[in-house]
């Protein structure tokens, strides 16, 4: 659909940024902080570790500052469970709810409203040890941390996300890092931690709304629309399968509160499919978020699975980079859509299907929580940073996102990945999305300079004019 006009964003339309506790804070071990499975994973050598990251644990409130005068009107940051609770004494870490309520009250200083994801990535170490999420224990924890957060900012977050990502935890599992036994958990062992991750996150909603607090509650996951190759009827359905698999199946549960029906045959087709007891299904049924977040950085494009052995590529892949799977789909080129230098594929126009899928699907409001274009950034003689490429990306999708809202789509709010530069998950510091520049590379830390890219001037604009030109 073409509009004459487009709709304006809505007058308190959430205009913000992201970044997540494990890749920007640092501190790894600071102020009672226990070690997560990311401190202990096997990560690629040649790039940075997640160690010191952009110090924003010692930097927040300059950080926070460069946010305000950039115009955010939302931050999103991810608590640090290691940070929190050690789940093995059951002891509170009064430094590390501290440090949270700092970044909070700095939030609110500065007239943004703090968008906090509970859970991104970074399990507590303990657990791992203890089985991860295939041990129900690990809900149970989940549950009391969750409580000690909704106990400590309930009050004053509006906005929680419960978990990011699950769907890049599951399906791409080596991208967060490898277990130090470099082995990956197998299939049938990740559908059950991913029913045990849905279950806590059900059992989360529930806690969130019988404490009636005054916010709003969802999950995060990375949705990608995708594309038949052709006009094949069988690449249509493994385009169906995919979609279904890789996005739907994940939010059925969350929204719908039961597994999607291809998804169940998918996994009783190959016994991958969990053990599920009844009280799993009543709390899957008891919890609804109020709205759905999205991190939405590419579509994919799907071809039927030839079924004989070449179906899943030799190329490493990532959350955004499809692999093939035998019998279900096959990865294709698309020649309609761009690339950013790491492969990924540039669709602004994916956005705005995404979202009217999502939209249609499930009719709650949306919040887009990460998008952005990375890229290995070079700061110049003079103390610039030109990054033409993440504006004119960003430019796209804000334009997208724009003729969506025209479509009708519920958006509240667009949080771009990253407000300031982090670790990217498995490519360093190389790879950087921020609208500040952080002055270290992966072998040098220096001295963390904070500098403003053109990104933000231009991110600046935008914000004050609630939109594009
Ligand atoms: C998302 C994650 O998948 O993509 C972020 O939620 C991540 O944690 C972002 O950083 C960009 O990915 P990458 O691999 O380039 O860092």
């Amino acid at each position: 659909m073409q509009y004459k006009q487009l709709d304006n964003f809505p007058a308190n339309f959430l205009w913000g940024a992201s970044i997540s506790a494990y890749q920007a804070e640092g501190a790894f071990d600071t102020d009672g902080k226990l070690l997560s499975i990311i401190d202990k994973y096997l990560h690629p050598e040649d790039v940075a570790n997640f160690d010191v990251a952009s110090d924003f644990y010692h930097h927040y409130k300059e950080d926070i500052q460069l946010f305000a005068e950039l115009g955010l009107k939302a931050f999103r940051f991810s608590i640090a469970w290691t940070r929190i609770i050690n789940v093995e004494t059951q002891e509170i870490n009064e430094k590390g709810l501290a440090f949270y309520q700092q970044v909070i009250d700095e939030c609110f200083k500065q007239g943004i409203e703090p968008i906090v994801t509970m859970y991104h990535f970074d399990l507590p170490y303990f657990l791992e040890k203890k089985g991860g999420w295939k041990n129900p224990e690990t809900c149970d924890a989940f549950l009391t941390y969750a409580n000690v957060l909704f106990e400590a900012y309930g009050d004053q977050v509006n906005y929680w996300l419960t978990i990011n990502e699950q769907n890049t935890m599951i399906l791409h599992p080596g991208a967060i890092g490898i277990p130090e036994n470099g082995e990956l958990p197998s299939k049938k062992e990740l559908f059950q931690m991913n029913h045990a991750v849905l279950v806590a996150q059900a059992k989360t909603f529930k806690l969130y709304h019988e404490l009636n607090l005054k916010g709003k509650i969802g999950p995060a996951i990375n949705l990608t629309a995708m594309y038949q190759a052709t006009a094949s009827p069988d690449d249509a359905i493994a385009a169906h399968n995919w979609e279904t698999l890789r996005g739907w199946s994940f939010l059925d549960a969350a929204v719908r509160g039961k597994h999607n029906y291809l998804f169940e045959k998918y996994l009783h087709d190959r016994q991958w499919y969990p053990t599920i007891t009844s009280e799993d299904t009543l709390a899957l049924q008891e919890g609804a978020p109020d709205f759905i977040a999205i991190n939405y950085y590419s579509t994919a494009t799907i071809a039927a699975s030839k079924n004989d052995g070449s179906d899943v590529s030799a190329r490493a892949g990532d959350q955004q980079i499809m692999l093939g799977e035998e019998g279900v789909y096959r990865a294709a080129e698309n020649p309609y859509v761009g690339k950013t230098p790491y492969g990924w594929v540039v669709d602004p126009t994916g956005l705005r299907l995404t979202l009217r899928k999502l939209y249609d699907r499930y009719n709650l409001p949306i919040l887009i929580t990460e998008n952005g274009y990375g890229a290995p950034d070079k700061l110049e003689e003079d103390g610039t940073i030109h990054d033409p490429e993440r504006i004119t990306y960003l430019t796209q999708h804000i334009q997208a996102i724009q003729e969506a809202i025209t479509d009708g789509v519920d958006v509240f709010g667009y949080l771009p990945w990253s407000a300031i530069d982090v670790v990217s998950t498995h490519q360093g510091f190389n790879k950087r999305y921020g609208f500040i520049y952080v002055d270290r590379t992966d072998h040098e830390l220096k001295e963390l300079k904070r500098i403003k890219k053109d990104s933000f001037y231009w991110y600046q604009q935008v914000i004050a004019r609630n939109g594009l030109e």
